[in-house]
């Protein structure tokens, strides 16, 4: 069957990255691209379309014959932490309402969950698949109420929902959006414009991380793995290294000598505190043959060149 794809939530930080991957596989015309405002960014197939606004979801799913969606509309950890009910709502009716048309159209669906459902009473080492989750913050209450959906729509009604705990995730060309991993990604941006970053993570804040191509290349290959490789429809575990401020420092010194760091911690540490170190894949790596390609140093090289390449372009667009 030729798939055609609903990417929700397509301007953002994945959803720009993982619109140009489905196109070079499917086909410009079979990925549909959307968000809730256009971007510059956006090329292509697109429609505006308000996750909460069931009517014209339905409507375009109808319309154009979806078979799969992915659904990346969402407030992230820090952004939720300011406006808590907002958060709750987007992330949890926008699930719903993917997963009520998936139940009623026999959709694939793919949804995002994060490191951020687990919480400070879980074993932050090697974090397992299947461990104590009390998440503190809004985005990961989410996150935990979002995986038992999943299941429980699976279960109960066959949908065929596939979802990954994605680390904080870097990437250089969109964006991040209000995560507290986003430091991650300012750093290369200061880095190479000033030579400096101050830091709103301390020092020794060991947290999960992927560079974006083996983040959107591990979400398709979920995607496209065989229904019966998928033994959890909650969430996958999902992992590349970890890294801490200074180690990042550390690696970008290697390219930008001078480079200086300095720490000034605000409500994100107490986020980043809260999420595991390192997390435990295997359950992924074994069912359906996830594997990391990047390591820190890798990334960080390519981050160095990628930002580079986008400050050029943007200082002459100015
Ligand atoms: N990167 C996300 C955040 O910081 C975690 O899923 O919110």
């Amino acid at each position: 069957m030729k798939e055609t794809i609903l990417v929700l939530g397509s301007s953002g930080q994945i959803g720009l990255e993982l619109v140009g991957a489905l196109r070079s596989s499917y086909g410009d015309n079979r990925v549909l691209a959307s968000d809730i405002k256009k971007s510059e960014k956006e090329t292509g197939w697109y429609q505006n379309i308000d996750v909460l606004d069931t009517h014209s979801l339905a409507q375009t799913i109808q319309q154009y014959q979806i078979t799969q969606v992915y659904l990346l509309a969402a407030l992230l950890s820090a952004t939720a932490e300011q406006k808590p009910k907002l958060g709750w709502k987007l992330n949890m009716e926008g699930l719903f309402n993917i997963l009520d048309l998936a139940k009623e159209k026999n959709l694939r669906v793919f949804w995002p969950s994060s490191i951020a459902a687990f919480g400070p009473t879980t074993p932050r080492e090697q974090t397992p698949q299947v461990t104590i989750m009390e998440p503190t913050s809004v985005y990961g209450i989410s996150k935990l109420a979002g995986e038992r959906w999943c299941e429980y729509y699976f279960h109960r009604y066959g949908v065929d929902v596939r979802s990954i705990r994605y680390p904080g995730l870097i990437s250089f060309k969109s964006p991040p959006g209000g995560g507290t991993t986003d430091y991650a990604i300012h750093i290369f941006h200061q880095a190479l414009l000033n030579g400096r970053y101050a830091s709103f993570l301390s020092r020794d804040t060991l947290l999960p991380m992927m560079y974006m191509p083996d983040a959107i290349r591990g979400t398709i290959e979920l995607m496209e793995a065989p229904a019966d490789k998928i033994k959890v429809r909650s969430s996958y575990n999902f992992a590349a290294f970890s890294f801490t401020p200074q180690m990042l420092a550390d690696e970008i010194i290697k390219h930008i000598p001078n480079f200086k760091i300095t720490y000034n911690p605000d409500f994100r540490q107490a986020l980043a505190d809260s999420w595991p170190q390192s997390i435990d894949d295997s359950a992924a790596r074994l069912q359906w043959g996830w594997e990391p390609h990047y390591s820190l140093a890798d990334m960080t090289s390519e981050m160095i060149q990628g930002v580079s390449q986008e400050l050029k372009k943007s200082t002459s667009h100015t």
